[in-house]
């Protein structure tokens, strides 16, 4: 196979002079050329040398001129250049472990097939010719075209060597299976499920790392299902794996709510794209198995686990290493209010109750409604149904209130310091009191949000609790 048509670009023709030069033999290699088989774009380059990555680096800068810098890595013996938005990194072929991260300084240096052989999977160790005589010639001693093609991840040594010399290529290798919707060779898998323990000794910042991207890939539940019966996911979110599992009493089950969560994440992500609406799926039932209670005249009832399950999100996120900032907020906010839309496909439901979770809610009720809606899920074609019928009536009746009275951005016209300049008075409960009074009212619909009514409404509240108007007003 001859891919030089796509190597004719002036980056790869000026690595190719550079080597020339410096008598020594590169090769394209890894993600960048896998990427091209596949036709995925891909924008950062990895460049293999026979020799030294950094001085390829440096001569390659050298060539491009106008100022190009380097960023060499000594102890790693890479180097890193950018070129236009094109990130390219340089190494020397090396004999053992190829890991971006490796803290462990390089000793011997192999051939390119040396380098091949260390790398995670066969289709990230196709490399391409950069050299005069063979340029854009595939060298693929590991078969990493066939794999492509039978759509496989698989290691291209011995697994166990291969995952212990990195344990994170575990993860990457469910990553790489459920982005690419490849399988796992059954061997590279069994190997996996032996070394899982060792995922403990990299840090929970790359493991989490590629969780996100598995969480990001359509459909998630098929990598999900990867972590789980690989028994990795018991080790990095045990928490979700409780969920799995139903039981039977007086005839009565409840459902399997692992599966079920993955339904959930699945379907919120035929909509949306976002990493933190997911994270509420995957969420949003977490502290089922610690409310569950089976009541004789109800079945199974899980009450409260919404509240609990939001207490628990930040205790994840800190766990996970995820940011404990708006986003965390945000899928504890999810998980709090999951229920409470559907609570709202009531015949009888008032305005005010559809007013008050559109208060709650805010800006994130579109999501909200997304993950409520997709957490309608049944084996019962005609539940779902009635059910979906009678959640977009909610949703209509939601909309018709948001046009009237705006509460998406709710803000009563009279605030806090406004009472306590009415009252002269310091910040205190009576001013959290009249505050709680004037918002209950507005959802009501009580009185209409303008200063005047709310004027006269807190001096109302206020004598009641025996203060008196500030005269200068
Ligand atoms: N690699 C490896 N073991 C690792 C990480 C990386 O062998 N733990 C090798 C693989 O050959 C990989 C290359 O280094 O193709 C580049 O790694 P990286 O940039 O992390 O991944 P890509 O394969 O480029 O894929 P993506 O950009 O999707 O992460």
């Amino acid at each position: 196979m001859n891919l030089a048509a796509e190597l004719d670009t002036s980056i790869f023709h000026l690595i190719s002079e550079a080597s020339q030069k410096l008598n020594l033999k590169s090769y394209v290699i890894g993600g960048y050329v896998r990427d091209l088989l596949l036709k995925r774009y891909s924008k950062d380059i990895d460049i293999v040398c026979a020799g030294s990555g950094i001085r390829l680096a440096e001569e390659v800068a050298r060539m491009n001129g106008r100022d190009t810098s380097v960023t060499v890595f000594k102890n790693f013996g890479t180097a890193m250049l950018k070129i236009g938005d094109t990130e390219i990194e340089f190494v020397g072929a090396r004999k053992e472990s190829y890991r971006r991260e490796s803290r462990k300084p390089i000793v011997e240096d192999g051939t390119l097939e040396d380098d091949q052989l260390r790398r995670d999977f066969t289709i990230n160790a196709l490399a391409l010719s950069l050299n005069k005589e063979n340029y854009g010639e595939l060298i693929d001693p590991f078969d990493g075209v066939k794999d492509l093609k039978k759509k496989l991840i698989k290691t291209p040594q011995d697994p166990d060597v291969t995952f212990s010399d990195d344990p994170l290529r575990m993860m990457r290798a469910i990553r790489f299976a459920s982005q690419l919707g490849f399988d796992i060779n059954p061997e590279s898998f069994d190997s996996i499920q032996k070394n899982k323990e060792r995922i403990d000794i990299v840090s929970k910042e790359r493991v989490t790392d590629e969780l996100n991207k598995i969480i990001l890939s359509n459909p998630p539940s098929y990598g999900f299902k990867l972590l789980f019966y690989s028994g990795l996911l018991e080790i990095i979110l045990p928490e979700m794996v409780k969920l799995h599992g139903v039981e039977t009493i007086e005839g009565k089950s409840h459902k399997d709510n692992f599966f079920h969560t993955l339904q959930v994440l699945d379907n919120v992500s035929k909509e949306s794209d976002n990493l933190w609406l997911r994270w509420a799926a995957i969420l949003h039932d977490i502290a089922k198995p610690q409310t569950k209670r089976f009541e004789p005249k109800h079945g199974w009832t899980f009450h409260g686990h919404e509240d609990l399950g939001a207490k628990m999100v930040p205790q994840i996120f800190s766990k996970l290493k995820l940011p404990l900032n708006e986003k965390m907020q945000f899928v504890k906010k999810l998980v709090r209010l999951h229920l409470r839309p559907i609570a709202l496909v009531k015949d009888d439901v008032t305005d005010s109750a559809i007013r008050r979770l559109l208060f709650e809610a805010g800006e994130d009720i579109e999501d909200l409604m997304r993950l409520c809606n997709a957490d309608i899920t049944s084996k019962n074609y005609d539940r779902v149904k009635r059910y979906m019928a009678n959640f977009r009536k909610v949703e209509k009746k939601m909309q018709e209130i948001e046009e009237k009275d705006k509460l998406r951005n709710f803000r009563p016209a009279l605030d806090g310091e406004d009472i306590m300049k009415i009252f002269n008075i310091p910040p205190g409960r009576e001013v959290g009191v009249i505050k709680n009074e004037i918002k209950e009212a507005l959802l009501d619909g009580l009185v209409p949000n303008e200063y005047g009514t709310l004027y006269q409404y807190a001096v109302n509240v206020g004598k009641k609790l025996g203060l008196t108007v500030n005269s200068k007003n």
